[in-house]
């Protein structure tokens, strides 16, 4: 059976790089698995009351790309795991990417996700904000279930740091000066560390030693920073339609992403006292917005941001090649890391 609900994000094409499949196709391997997550996703949550239930039907109703449980499902066939807590864990990598989304969405006052009305949108910041409370909670207990410390400790650490990645990013709202060590900073807050959990807890539930653990939270980390870094690069590149998400807005939401990062350190000092300008000032008109892209575009600021995005999935790649010998799953990882790489929405 395939997975219909997923074509809409993943058939993106890897064109141009040397990477021979898709994301849809790196899935192939745990299709089966995806699926019977897709089905208990809205069944572990314990709401009770109406509103909780209706909110949570609605955002598991419209799934997004699964990458997280799909990065712990595929190291777990990577070391070995097929035990019981394997889908809770894939439950517990995707509660904590919904929950953070959720919370997100209210702290950036988001309008469209997934191709549809946010939650906070159409129930309020209130109820969102306490549904993201019930889909965390329920994570940690399902943590609390596999008994593993260090699975729990890992977890536990990366919503912390979400957090204050997200505060991070909350306190540069508007500042045209950050400096590049705190945007690295806010993405791998606010999205290596989940990754990195996602790819070592896989490594816990088998009992791999901390050598092996640490290889793959590293692997994972790096694959989210690689990863952040594109749907930051998208954002200036895509279309609404294809993200499900509107672009143009990280500037409008006064976030100084890679591609500003480059054209501000590139460009001449009138130009980059027009872009500091325009991007403290918020609210930017249409001309604005169409002067920044037509700066990005003459520092050639995208595909200088995708080499960055490379090096960092080069580095995730060689951090696994060094930790695990070529087999057929080292391979279908390798796989989804370069088709993430190639994605163009
Ligand atoms: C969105 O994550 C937030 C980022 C870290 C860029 P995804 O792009 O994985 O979101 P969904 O789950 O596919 O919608
Ligand atoms: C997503 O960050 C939130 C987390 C990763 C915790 P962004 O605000 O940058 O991403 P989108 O654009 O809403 O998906
Ligand atoms: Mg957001
Ligand atoms: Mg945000």
């Amino acid at each position: 059976m395939r997975l219909d609900y997923k074509e809409q994000y993943l058939e993106g094409s890897s064109q141009g790089r040397a990477t021979p499949i898709s994301v849809f196709e790196a899935l192939g391997p745990i299709q089966e698995d995806l699926e019977r997550l897709h089905g208990i996703l809205p069944t572990l949550i314990e709401a009770e009351t109406e509103t909780g239930r209706e909110i949570l039907n609605y955002l598991f109703a419209q799934p997004g790309k699964r990458i997280r449980p799909s990065l712990f499902l595929l190291t777990a066939k990577l070391v070995g795991y097929d035990g019981p807590h394997k889908l809770q864990v894939a439950a517990i990598c995707e509660y904590i990417h919904t929950a953070s989304l959720l919370h997100d969405d209210v702290v950036d006052n988001s309008m469209l996700r997934r191709g549809i009305a946010t939650a906070n949108s159409k129930w309020g910041n209130q109820a969102a904000v306490l549904v993201g409370d019930l889909v965390y909670s329920t994570a940690c207990e399902l943590m609390a279930l596999t008994g593993s410390r260090d699975l729990i400790k890992t977890f536990a650490h990366a919503i912390c740091r979400m957090s204050d990645g997200e505060l991070l990013q909350l306190e540069n709202i508007g500042n045209p000066y950050i400096s590049r060590d705190v945007y690295f900073k806010v993405l791998e807050g606010k999205t290596g560390m989940l990754l990195g959990a996602s790819a070592a807890a896989a490594g816990y539930l088998s009992g791999s030693s901390n050598e092996v653990t640490d290889g793959l939270f590293a692997f994972g980390n790096n694959l989210g920073m690689a990863f952040q870094l594109i749907d930051d690069i998208l954002d200036y590149s895509s279309s609404s339609q294809k993200l499900g998400k509107p672009i143009l807005q990280d500037i409008r939401e006064g976030k100084v992403t890679i591609p500003l990062l480059i054209t501000r350190d590139l460009a001449t000092s009138s130009e980059q006292g027009e872009l500091c300008r325009i991007i403290s000032n918020r609210r930017q008109s249409e001309t604005e917005l169409a002067y920044i892209s037509l700066l990005i575009e003459k520092y050639n600021a995208l595909a200088l941001a995708s080499k960055i995005a490379d090096s960092y999935t080069e580095k995730s790649l060689a951090g696994l090649r060094s930790a695990f010998p070529k087999s057929k799953e080292r391979d279908e990882l390798e796989s989804l890391t370069l088709a993430l790489l190639a994605r163009k929405y």
